[in-house]
């Protein structure tokens, strides 16, 4: 049974004035928590930001995802447990830096299932040089561009300027011309995803600070400076989907995802040799590969029949088979991906550089099959720039999970409601149309 935070953590936590002396503390030495919810694992980090802005991992939690399917929570209370889970094995990890404190609140995911993302340019008529009112002018104009109602707007990012229609300009002021727009790419999530996530996130006594689309957090953990300049695309590939995310000029600037994933690959298998997604899933990661072609006739697996007792023998098939059933999925899953990128018109923007990460990115023989149907470039990608992973949980699988904490220390402008404005004991701000939050951010930040 889920216990209450307080409850399970009553041993290690100091009580009244002094508990409150040692949680600022804790906030004035930046510490900051992760968590992501996914289909097949669910996953929190607790981390320092040290003084050199160096992201140093000191709690990790991750075990095996209840009640989430295809990134959605289809069971609160399944969820609720599985985090608290997760959320208690990295406060204990981390129990020395927190002072016997718990953490009170997360930087979550929101699956890229439920993303939309977004381009706006808005404009104004500038004197002479750009100033800052100039700027501030621009953007408050958002709030007169139409946008879609009832989603909830998790980013607002200001991609870049144009000073009489001369695009690609970082900064404007001191610039002169007659006319600026500045090009924003605000990216909204389903408001009922957001609200069952922070149910179960408050269900377990934590705030969300801020939400954090998959691929974005998967894109800032796995990619090179190098390649988000450039232009590159983000596969995070997971258990119930494959989420997009198309990074130029250093900003996201498109996130997608489709509803297929590892696990999708995981009962093909079942389903063609007939055995249980158990003994499916060892299978595939133990024998598994993406690609038909070029296997050995003769080499032979041997894979238990579903249903059967124990001591039944099991069936034998040749591992070709195994590469037979794994490899159309797989090329579905790149085709689906090409459509997303050519329907939306970014797949020349998003230049010729692909990164694929999650924990489904790891079948052999992925890269070829990717590089043939996307014809771009392609590399396994993993964290990368955070310190304190160890080798098991510094796979691709925990790229998103890392990247919530490069959107944590690195990108906390680009939050676009009051960091509180997620826990319930504040006014609700769901029904909010994204008008009004652009206008919302706009006052509060420029
Ligand atoms: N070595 C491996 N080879 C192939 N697939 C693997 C391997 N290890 C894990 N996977 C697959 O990776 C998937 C889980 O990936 P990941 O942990 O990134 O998913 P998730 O974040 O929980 O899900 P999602 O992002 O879709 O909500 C599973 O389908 C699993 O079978
Ligand atoms: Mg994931």
């Amino acid at each position: 049974m889920k216990k209450d935070k307080t409850e399970l953590k009553a041993p290690i936590l100091a009580k009244g004035t002094a508990a409150k002396a040692k949680q600022d503390n804790l906030f004035s030495r930046n510490i900051i928590a992760a968590l992501d919810i996914g289909t097949s694992k669910v996953c929190c980090f607790i981390a320092e930001i040290k003084s050199h802005g160096t992201i140093e991992v000191i709690g990790i939690g991750h075990q095996a995802s209840k009640g989430v399917k295809a990134g959605a929570i289809i069971d609160l209370k399944a969820a609720e447990t599985a985090v608290a889970h997760a959320v208690e094995s990295a406060e204990l990890m981390a129990r020395s830096q927190l002072q016997g404190q718990p953490i009170r609140s997360v930087f979550v995911n929101i699956p890229g299932i439920h993303t939309l993302s977004h381009q706006l340019t808005v404009g104004t008529r500038i004197q002479g040089e750009v100033t800052d009112r100039d700027i501030r002018q621009a953007l408050q104009q958002s709030g007169t561009v139409a946008a879609p109602g009832k989603d909830e707007l998790i980013h607002i990012i200001a991609s870049g300027y144009a000073i009489d229609r001369q695009r690609g300009i970082e900064e404007p002021r001191g610039m002169a011309g007659q006319q600026l727009d500045v090009i924003l790419n605000p990216v909204t999530a389903l408001t009922a995803s957001t609200r069952n996530i922070a149910t179960v996130v408050h269900q377990n006594h934590l705030e969300v600070e801020a939400f954090c689309a998959t691929p974005y957090a998967a894109g800032l953990a796995a990619l090179v400076d190098d390649e988000m300049d450039l232009g590159c695309t983000v596969i995070d590939m997971g258990g119930g989907a494959t989420s997009i995310g198309v990074f130029v000029e250093g900003k996201l600037i498109y996130s997608s995802a489709i509803p297929v994933g590892g696990q999708h690959v995981t009962s093909d298998i079942a389903r063609g040799l007939i055995t249980s997604l158990n003994d499916a899933e060892r299978i595939k990661t133990l024998y598994g590969t993406a690609q038909a072609s070029g296997m050995d006739d003769t080499a032979m697996i041997d894979v238990p029949p579903v249903g059967e007792e124990e001591h039944s023998q099991p069936n034998y098939v040749p591992k070709s088979m195994l590469g037979n059933i794994i490899q159309p999925r797989i090329e579905e899953t790149f085709e689906l991906v090409r459509a997303k990128l050519v329907d939306s018109g970014i797949n020349q923007i998003a230049g010729r550089r692909v990164v694929l990460t999650g924990g489904a990115s790891q079948l052999p023989g992925l890269c070829d099959i990717a590089q043939l149907i996307l014809d771009k470039q392609i590399r396994l990608g993993r964290p990368h720039r955070i310190k304190g992973l160890a080798e098991a949980t510094g796979g691709p699988a925990f790229s998103a999970c890392a990247g919530l904490l490069h959107y944590a220390a690195e990108h906390a402008d680009e939050i676009p409601v009051a960091p509180q404005a997620y826990g319930f004991s504040l006014p609700v701000p769901f029904a909010g149309e994204l008008i009004t939050k652009v206008t919302h951010w706009l006052k509060e930040n420029w």
